[in-house]
């Protein structure tokens, strides 16, 4: 199962060289750029770099937190953290390519000192107990079938009163979802919950539940624009698609019809341990 997920993600083993030679091709030097710049690669979940501002803005940060990033694939959200709140994150993904690469893009922002990447499982994280002063992870758990073990290693590394804050793509009411998608180009790796067993997943790990908000209407208003491409281009013309090649454009219409048909929603939940 971690084999396929891992597959999946992973594509070039030099992903930050291709993208340095996409950047420099289209005469963009990478250590030019900034966090923002790269929203339209490395923030790899739905409404990018506002999304993440959101919870950020939820998560009590200041310059010595500690956090942790569960999930972290190309680094976006950890970079976004660290330099809004000027704490130091811990990304951790399973794919070993996304982790090389995240790290080499905070090498070009600035942001090495402020921002590690490790490859390991969400479901074990290789962490002692109450490492961490918050922590958060977006887009992650949709592949993941043992959520409980997720959620319960997430409680053990965070501080007792430390912020927990999700922000995943579950199922919803209007039927399955539909393959290809990102997260998945065949079912066997998808394993969406409900909003309702998120709550009893994340309660029954010990963590109080703070606040949880729907974000389905937005998320679709957001994919539609993106998708009709009337606005103005990213700054940095290389996206998520870099990962997927041509088989993206067939996830994103499958995307927009799993959101106007009720079969994916997008939820957050702010949560404390
Ligand atoms: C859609 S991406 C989201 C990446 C990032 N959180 C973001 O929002 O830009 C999903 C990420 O989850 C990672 N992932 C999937 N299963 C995992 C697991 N069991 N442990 C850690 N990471 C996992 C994948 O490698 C991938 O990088």
């Amino acid at each position: 199962m971690t084999g396929k997920v891992e597959t999946h993600y992973g594509g070039s083993s030099n992903l930050a060289e291709q993208i340095a030679n996409d950047l420099r091709a289209k005469g963009l030097e990478p250590a030019e750029l900034t966090p923002a710049d790269f929203e339209a690669l490395d923030e790899f979940h739905f409404r990018g770099r506002a999304a993440t501002l959101e919870l950020a803005a939820q998560m009590r940060l200041t310059a010595q937190s500690k956090v942790l990033d569960i999930g972290s694939g190309l680094g976006g959200v950890s970079r976004t953290l660290a330099e809004t709140a000027g704490c130091h994150v811990t990304g951790l993904d399973l794919t070993p390519e996304l982790c090389a690469a995240a790290a080499e893009i905070s090498a070009w922002l600035g942001l090495a000192g402020k921002t590690d990447f490790q490859q390991g499982d969400a479901t074990e994280l290789p962490y002692a107990d109450n490492s961490f002063d918050a922590a958060i992870t977006v887009h992650v758990a949709m592949n993941i079938p043992a959520k409980h073990r997720m959620y319960a290693e997430a409680r053990r590394v965070l501080q007792p009163g430390g912020v927990f804050a999700v922000y995943d793509i579950l199922q919803g009411e209007g039927g399955e979802m539909i393959f290809p998608a990102p997260w998945a180009a065949e079912p066997s790796i998808s394993h969406l919950a409900t909003p309702q067993e998120m709550e009893t997943l994340l309660r029954g790990a010990g963590f109080k539940l703070l606040d949880s908000i729907e974000s389905t209407a937005e998320s679709l208003r957001w994919l539609e624009e993106r998708t009709a491409s009337t606005g103005p281009p990213p700054p940095v013309p290389i996206t998520t698609r870099l990962l997927f090649g041509d088989g993206f454009r067939e996830m994103v219409q499958n995307q927009l019809r799993a959101l106007r048909e009720r079969r994916m929603l997008t939820w957050s939940f702010l949560c404390e341990a």
